[in-house]
């Protein structure tokens, strides 16, 4: 008979033989620790979970080393853009390895729902969760929460001058706003919040209103955005809080220089409350490794988890009571309502927000 140890890690390399196989440009991790509790017991087999990550933190794989400590299940991690995992599920059909995918946004995790990769778990442990942050029938789970905000340039814009989403549409901040594309999904994401809240006519005279208020076209990512405000070439831009959060933290005298020229305010704070997203993940329809799948989900969603997983990227946890990140906590003073819509929600809009879009001339 086989050691552990041997047994181990013959999966390891059968499972990276599988991935490679089917691999293309899509990298490749195998988490190597060796844990030798309740092997001889268990069939090493089942002692595995094959993760299909869009994540890519180091305190995220710190997380997956922890998991495997506490429970001796070993978690193969094969990284990529969420999109490209999602094909490549499909295009693996049946035989996907794959037993957990982890992406970013709620319209990502409702496009492999629908592309019919992902398989409803009831978990009492994962529907602790708050409600609005995971998909009802259980298909994805948010891990973690994002909030959209509005960056200011403060020798341009007095805090006193902000208010909502709405009020960007308003003719004073003509020439003034900046936003990534339309083919952003966290925009395509927004606008489905919008559409919830105030029906498609509401919502495509809004996203007129943005267009006509544009200083540029859009361009670049949220952190262009930020930037573009600190250079005075905006005076508002609508991005994710954590683009903020990783400037601030960058040693960069450049990069302390925009931060120092940049106000962070949560929009709709009197009303439905800030936009917000997930990451999150679920379990893949087809996983060899169904069981083991629902206790490393369960186990991001627990308490010592949930307080590291969100750090990596300055990002809120999913689960109440978990305390943010202290420098993220120090941000987000005035964040004190979030939109409770639920995040699949986003994805059902998405369509029809796209169209919206479209139709009022969002590059
Ligand atoms: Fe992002």
């Amino acid at each position: 008979m086989k050691s552990a140890k041997e047994a181990n890690y013959s999966v390891s390399k059968i499972s990276r033989r599988v991935f490679l196989a089917a691999g293309g440009a899509v990298a490749v991790v195998a988490l190597h620790r060796i844990v030798r509790r309740n092997s001889t017991t268990i069939s090493s087999n089942d002692r595995i979970v094959n993760l299909y990550s869009a994540r890519h933190y180091d305190t995220d794989t710190a997380i997956y080393e922890s998991f495997t400590a506490k429970t001796g299940i070993k978690v193969n991690l094969v990284e990529a853009e969420a999109d490209k995992l999602i094909e490549r599920i499909k295009s693996e059909g049946a035989n996907s390895p794959a037993d957990v995918l982890i992406t970013v946004d709620a319209g990502r995790l409702w496009r492999a729902q629908e592309a019919g990769i992902l398989q409803p778990i009831a978990s009492p442990t994962l529907m602790s969760l708050p409600q609005n942050l995971y998909e009802p029938q259980g298909h994805w789970f948010g891990l973690t929460k994002r909030a959209r905000v509005i960056v200011y340039n403060k020798a341009r814009v007095k805090e006193s001058d902000l208010s909502t989403y709405e009020d960007l549409a308003n003719p004073k901040w003509k020439g003034r706003i900046v936003i990534r594309s339309s083919t952003n999904v966290y925009n395509q994401s927004l606008v489905g919040s919008i559409l919830a809240a105030l029906g498609p006519v509401k919502t495509e005279a809004w996203a007129k209103g943005i267009v006509a208020n544009l200083a540029r076209a859009p361009e670049g990512n949220d952190t262009a955005q930020i930037k573009a405000v600190a250079a005075g070439l905006a005076d508002v831009a609508i991005v994710n809080q954590y683009y903020l959060l990783r400037l601030a933290q960058s040693k960069k005298p450049e990069e302390q220089e925009i931060v120092d020229k940049v106000g962070i305010f949560f929009p709709n704070q009197n009303d439905r409350g800030t936009h917000i997203n997930i990451s999150g993940g679920g379990v893949v329809k087809t996983a060899p490794h169904r069981e083991a799948a629902i206790q490393f989900l369960e186990y991001l969603a627990s308490k010592d988890a949930q307080a590291i997983f969100a750090k990596g990227n300055y990002e809120y946890p999913a689960l109440e009571g978990v305390t943010p990140d202290t420098i993220l906590a120090s941000y987000s003073k005035n964040f004190k309502k979030e939109d409770s819509l639920n995040a699949a929600v986003y994805g059902r809009n998405n369509a029809e927000a796209l169209k919206i879009m479209d139709r009022a001339g969002w590059k």
